[in-house]
């Protein structure tokens, strides 16, 4: 599958070496041309988007207001795999589920994509590490349109992870939740990012 990664920060450059060791076609999307030589074909947001199949964000969602709303043309039909969380500077839930959550308000952004929550409670550090003694790590995923969600259920099966199905977009608000709570942890409590939720 071809899958443009929008973003190449700490997230982005996991998704695309878990999802082209997986024999998946990247595409990186950035939003200035780089100066430095990137070990994946890469192009503006816009142009990367329209050239995959399936687009991840690995953006701030602080970023999603003014990022995304010119790509919904070209993106129009197509899966998006949304990572992020809400989060201020610190740390701290910008969003706590009460009334919305980011992927809902990403899907305003974008009404005519299917946008399914994934990802976002796992560690950037330990991406690369989708089996943790012997288990496979959870990916917790969420989305309205259920032929999108098996998709990205089969993708995140392909990287070695264990997808559960948490149902509607709605349900993106307990995922996010779950990752406030995870930074927490690893920040707030000072436990560090070398863990990640496995639920049996
Ligand atoms: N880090 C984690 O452990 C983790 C885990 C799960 C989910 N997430 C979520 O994943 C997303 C990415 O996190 P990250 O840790 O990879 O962040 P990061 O390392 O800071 O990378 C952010 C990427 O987004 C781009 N970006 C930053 N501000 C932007 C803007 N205003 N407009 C357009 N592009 C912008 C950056 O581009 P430049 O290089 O040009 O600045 C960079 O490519 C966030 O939504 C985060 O909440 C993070």
């Amino acid at each position: 599958m071809k899958i443009a990664i929008l973003g190449f920060g700490n997230v982005g450059k996991q998704f695309a070496s878990l999802f082209s060791k997986a024999g998946h076609e990247i595409i990186i999307g950035l939003r200035s041309v780089s100066s430095q030589e990137l070990p994946y074909p890469s192009a503006m947001f816009k142009d990367a988007a329209e050239r995959a199949e399936v687009v991840t964000l690995a953006i701030p969602f602080n970023a999603c207001a003014d990022v995304l709303p010119e790509l919904a043309e070209a993106i129009k039909g197509k899966i998006v795999i949304d990572s992020t969380n809400p989060l201020n500077a610190d740390w701290s839930p910008k969003l706590l589920g009460q009334e919305n959550s980011a992927s809902e308000e990403i899907s305003r952004l974008l009404p005519e994509v299917h946008v399914v929550k994934a990802f976002n409670t796992i560690f950037a550090d330990v991406m690369h590490e989708p089996v943790r003694e012997g288990q496979a790590v959870t990916a917790f995923i969420a989305g309205d349109n259920a032929e999108a969600k098996q998709q990205v259920m089969t993708l995140a099966r392909d990287i070695g992870y264990a997808p559960i199905d948490t149902g509607s977009l709605y349900t993106a608000r307990y995922l996010e939740s779950l990752a406030h709570l995870n930074i927490q942890i690893a920040i707030g409590q000072g436990g560090g990012t070398n863990s990640a939720f496995i639920y049996l």
